[in-house]
């Protein structure tokens, strides 16, 4: 479902993506790995149109999103959810405002109808309880999750996910995986999840990549790159690169 091909992108001197070839495949989760300050996000931004590679292409059901524009560009995005690194919530609303926001802003649903997907998705992230509280009465991974029902209430093809378990507890995080777990059941939704947690990540992916100076140096099932001789995602495993 998406394609990138021979992906560049330079920041002054600075080569970020020297040629990165992908393919994601519709349905499937799939992990981006490599160390920090390499590339990952803007990789990411790419996928969204919010940066333009310099070379290179990224094919969306076989259209480049490189050419895309305007209303083109905005349909597009709304077949994807993204969940930022720290939620991006608003924190003068309730978590169910949060959830209920794009919903209200972005469709024609009547109150009830909205009130149904809002209670439907905050229950598939198991924050029921929560609704009535605000960002900052929440933990960082229940505001992850929030985060998460948001997008999902769009009902996306894609979610796109930056670091979702960094800078939370183990717990937390398991919590976090969890629901990625359950996301991978949902009909046809393509994951593509950035994550520096090794060995965490590959419980919850169908394949992962590996990013390594600008290009990527291994892919395959969380198995195979698990396993894999590589010599530097051996040593990427074993936290000797960062
Ligand atoms: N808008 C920008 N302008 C200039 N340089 C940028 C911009 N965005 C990213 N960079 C540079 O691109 C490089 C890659 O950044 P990126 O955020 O993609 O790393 P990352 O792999 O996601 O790291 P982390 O794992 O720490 O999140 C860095 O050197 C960063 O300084
Ligand atoms: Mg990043």
């Amino acid at each position: 479902m998406i394609q990138i091909i021979d992906l560049h992108k330079k920041f002054g001197e600075n080569h970020v993506l020297r040629g990165v070839s992908l393919t994601v495949n519709r349905g499937e989760s799939f992990a981006l790995i490599g160390a920090s300050g390499k590339g990952k996000s803007v990789l990411l931004k790419h996928l969204i149109g919010l940066m333009k590679p310099d070379k290179g292409q990224v094919l969306v059901d076989g259209e480049d999103i490189g050419q895309m524009r305007g209303r083109k560009l905005k349909a597009l995005k709304d077949r994807f959810g993204i969940v930022f690194q720290f939620g991006a919530l608003f924190d003068s609303l309730t978590v169910y405002e949060n959830v209920a926001f794009p919903l209200q802003e972005k469709t024609k649903h009547s109150a009830a109808e909205i009130d149904k997907i809002v209670r439907r998705e905050l229950a598939n992230v198991d924050l029921e309880e929560a609704a009535d509280n605000y960002p900052a009465q929440i933990s960082g991974g229940m505001r992850k999750r929030v985060a998460v029902a948001r997008c999902m209430v769009m009902n996306p093809e894609v979610i796109l996910f930056d670091e979702p378990t960094t800078g939370l507890d183990p717990v937390i995080s398991n919590s976090i995986y969890h629901m990625i777990q359950n996301l991978r059941n949902t009909d046809n939704l393509t994951s593509f999840i950035i994550s520096h947690d090794i060995p965490g990540i590959f419980k919850v992916v169908d394949r992962v990549a590996m990013l390594h100076e600008g290009k990527i140096v291994a892919s395959g099932t969380a198995e195979e790159i698990q396993n894999s001789d590589n010599p530097v995602v051996r040593k990427f495993l074993m936290g000797e690169i960062e």
